[in-house]
């Protein structure tokens, strides 16, 4: 089987004394995605985060390439003169020549330069495009993909941009272009047909193919081998963006993948091996004191408890002190990204938990952008009604101490039974009144535009988890992506996935995977997969990844079911843990942050650079893969302490009891201690502060 094989494109330790001889100074770098200050998904994740590592390597000499989308420019990119003379006069040239090349600073960490392409702009020579992309690489583009047209006017404004500055530089300049997916791929193509003196790379995320062949419930990695790729794309009316997506990964210098399961796929799919594999990394960005995550848990937490208590008003018969929020996140994908497992094990997991007689609750929040009509009636009314009995309360409260206050006063002690008169009872009645309601709380926050054939909704109407009071699973779809500014839920993602207790990604389609691994770097745990690229990354590099809070389903050697009931047994088993355990299990999760570093995982980048530049300018560069060492293949160790999980825990990890925050302490800083010990820092990973203290609760 195909997935068996084992490619060791990740054993590039030593790259650091490699980089140090690398001179920079005459090289410029251009990374060109569609994603460049435009949010879509991962890919745009991907260039934010990386960006301040590429700057702090590439300096002024770094240039992102992007579309010009007018809302996101607003909010997010400064927009100044050209950093230097050779850019401005391939600007102000392509400019003159029908463009319109805006040049700025995108304001995230790093304030990379970015180029901005306004497509729209260069329409009226699409056709002359196509035919010349017709004529020269025989790849015909319909009229009605709009996707595949923008690639178009993208590509080939990208290859003016690369040509027209190549040109303009007085000595002979030693470009890399870094394309990220087939919506940037033409242009490395149009590079290497023109043959300009640019050093490319061609990074999927992807494959067209993959992702459309998995949403269409294909026995995906069985058949990796078999698939006739042409007739596959042909079928699906993706033909001419498969050609698209190919010719950049055949015509690049160095290919590459965000992992290696995607590396096998390529290989099949796109008839070529990626020269390395890329992980995606993240700006781990660390706290002076390690319980500060921790304490940004707790009150995130409160911001969403609040939102429950609206959601659910007039059905809050569960104790919000022991309900545990489960989340799933992403692209709308559904059986992808594995919301379809995710639901079948909820309707398990309340079963479960109800013949269990359990105390706890579950709120599991899906938020997956879908095509909508605003928020609901009802769903906003639960936020005004929990205002409502929010102002009560105060208004009752300041009545009430006004009247205490006057009676002190005067000397005299209040007589209780005074303090609250009738105006008082009778504007609580009215507040609770307000409460009562005909329905259940809501199952999903937005209208959606299509309800009836919505694949949540309607696995939720089979499986019947409506909200009801028995249910001890509860679920609330939100079809569009969290902001601070939303009237509903005033949280932005990264406050959100903090407040919560688990992320669930059992996805069947997954190149990387950020959502868990944002998740692990907030000290949050999560459900990933072995197919999921970020799943097979922890599983490669932890001995033991649940006692990290990493929990990797098996969906590559199991059916739906099997994968289905184990993905049950961990939800079960994390319900379970007492909220010590939990604590514990986020410090453990949050100690693995730094292999997800850019600081460590962006080497793979710097390698990807130096092979091309080898490729492209072998006279000036020469590149020579470091032999592996020992440090290759490193794992971190199972951790000193037991895995806090209930069913192993019982010895070492403290007691259950009702007062959990009153237990015998667990000495954690002796457990980390013992840990870090035993974890030597793999690949010269950035030393964490040694003095760190971890998160329990105080001790009264
Ligand atoms: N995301 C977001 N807001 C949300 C939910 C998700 O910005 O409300 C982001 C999340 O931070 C992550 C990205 O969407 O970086 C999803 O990336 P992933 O690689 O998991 O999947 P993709 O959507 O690219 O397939
Ligand atoms: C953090 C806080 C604690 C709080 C705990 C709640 O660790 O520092 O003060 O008690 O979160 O954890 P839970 O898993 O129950 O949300
Ligand atoms: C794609 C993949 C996702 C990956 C992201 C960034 O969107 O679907 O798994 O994390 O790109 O590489």
């Amino acid at each position: 089987m195909p997935l068996a094989r084992s490619l060791s494109f990740t054993s590039l330790s030593g790259l650091e004394e490699w980089d140090e001889e690398f001179d920079r100074e005459d090289a410029v770098l251009f990374e060109i995605a569609w994603e460049v200050a435009n949010k879509v998904g991962g890919i745009y994740t991907v260039i934010q985060t990386k960006a301040r590592l590429t700057c702090e390597e590439w300096g002024e000499n770094y240039f992102l390439v992007g579309p010009y989308m007018e809302s996101s420019v607003r909010t997010q990119v400064e927009l100044i003169e050209p950093c230097n003379a050779t850019l401005r006069r391939t600007i102000d040239k392509m400019n003159s020549s029908g463009c319109k090349v805006y040049f700025g600073r995108w304001l995230i960490e790093g304030s990379p330069y970015v180029i901005l392409l306004d497509v729209g702009f260069t329409a009226w020579s699409l056709d002359r495009w196509k035919s010349e992309l017709w004529e020269n690489c025989g790849i015909g583009v319909p009229w009605f993909d709009r996707e595949a047209n923008d690639a178009v006017l993208f590509g080939f404004l990208t290859a003016w941009l690369l040509g027209e500055f190549a040109a303009q530089c007085d000595e002979p300049p030693h470009i890399v272009a870094h394309f990220h997916e087939w919506l940037a791929g033409l242009g490395l193509v149009l590079c290497r047909q023109r043959q300009l003196p640019v050093a490319t790379i061609f990074t999927t995320h992807a494959t067209l193919l993959g992702r459309y062949l998995c949403a269409g419930n294909v026995d995906f990695y069985n058949n990796l081998a078999e698939f006739n790729v042409d007739k596959e794309a042909g079928d699906r009316q993706i033909y001419h963006r498969y050609c698209l997506e190919r010719a950049a990964a055949r015509c690049a210098h160095v290919f590459t993948t965000v992992s290696q399961i995607t590396a096998i796929e390529a290989e099949h799919l796109l008839k070529r091996k990626p020269d390395i594999v890329t992980p995606n990394g993240l700006n781990v960005k660390k706290f002076s004191a390690m319980h500060e995550f921790q304490n940004l848990h707790a009150q995130s937490k409160a911001r969403i408890q609040e939102f429950v208590r609206g959601h659910f008003y007039g059905h809050l018969d569960f104790n919000l002190d022991k309900t545990v929020f489960l989340f799933i996140a992403g692209r709308y994908e559904f059986s992808n990204k594995g919301a379809d497992i995710f639901l079948e094990a909820l309707a398990r997991l309340n079963y479960l938990l109800r013949v269990n007689h359990s105390d706890v609750t579950v709120i599991a929040f899906f938020i997956m952008p879908a095509r909508t009509n605003n928020f609901n009636v009802e769903t906003l009314k639960g936020q005004a009604v929990r205002k409502q009995l929010w102002d009560t309360a105060q208004t009752v409260k300041e009545r009430f101490g006004k009247k205490l206050y006057e009676s002190l006063l005067v000397g005299q002690l209040p007589d209780v039974s005074k303090m609250l008169d009738k105006e008082d009872f009778t504007m609580m009645k009215r507040a609770i009144f307000a409460t009562q309601r005909q329905c259940l709380p809501p199952v999903c926050s937005h209208n959606m535009l299509e309800d009836s054939s919505d694949p949540i909704l309607n696995c939720i109407r089979r499986i019947g988890l409506f909200n009801t009071a028995q249910d001890r699973v509860k679920v609330i779809f939100h079809p569009e992506f969290l902001s601070s500014t939303s009237p509903l839920l005033p949280m932005d993602y990264e406050e959100f996935v903090r407040g919560c207790h688990l992320g669930v990604f059992p996805s069947y389609y997954e190149p990387w995977g950020y959502t868990p691994a944002e998740c692990t770097v907030m000290g949050i745990p999560s459900v990933s997969t072995n197919l999921s690229g970020f799943g097979c990354f922890m599983e490669e590099h932890i001995a033991d990844p649940s006692a990290y809070g990493i929990y990797i389903l098996d969906r590559r050697f199991r059916g739906v079911d099997e994968s289905c009931n184990q993905l049950t047994s961990f939800l079960f088993q994390f319900c379970q843990q007492s909220r010590r355990q939990r604590i514990i299990q986020r410090n453990r999760t949050e100690r693995l942050s730094d292999l997800l570093d850019w600081r460590y995982l962006g080497r793979y980048y710097v390698s990807a650079r130096h092979m091309a530049l080898a490729k492209a300018f072998p006279d000036k560069f020469i590149y020579e893969p470091q032999e592996p060492t020992s440090a290759t293949g490193f794992r971190y160790p199972r951790p000193a302490s037991v895995p806090p999980s209930p069913a192993h825990s019982l010895h070492s990890s403290p007691h259950h009891s009702e007062a959990e925050d009153e237990e015998e302490p667990y000495d954690e800083d002796l457990e980390a201690e013992k840990d870090r010990v035993n974890i030597r820092q793999p690949f010269n990973m950035p030393n964490r502060n040694k003095n760190q203290t971890v998160g329990l609760p105080e001790k009264n």
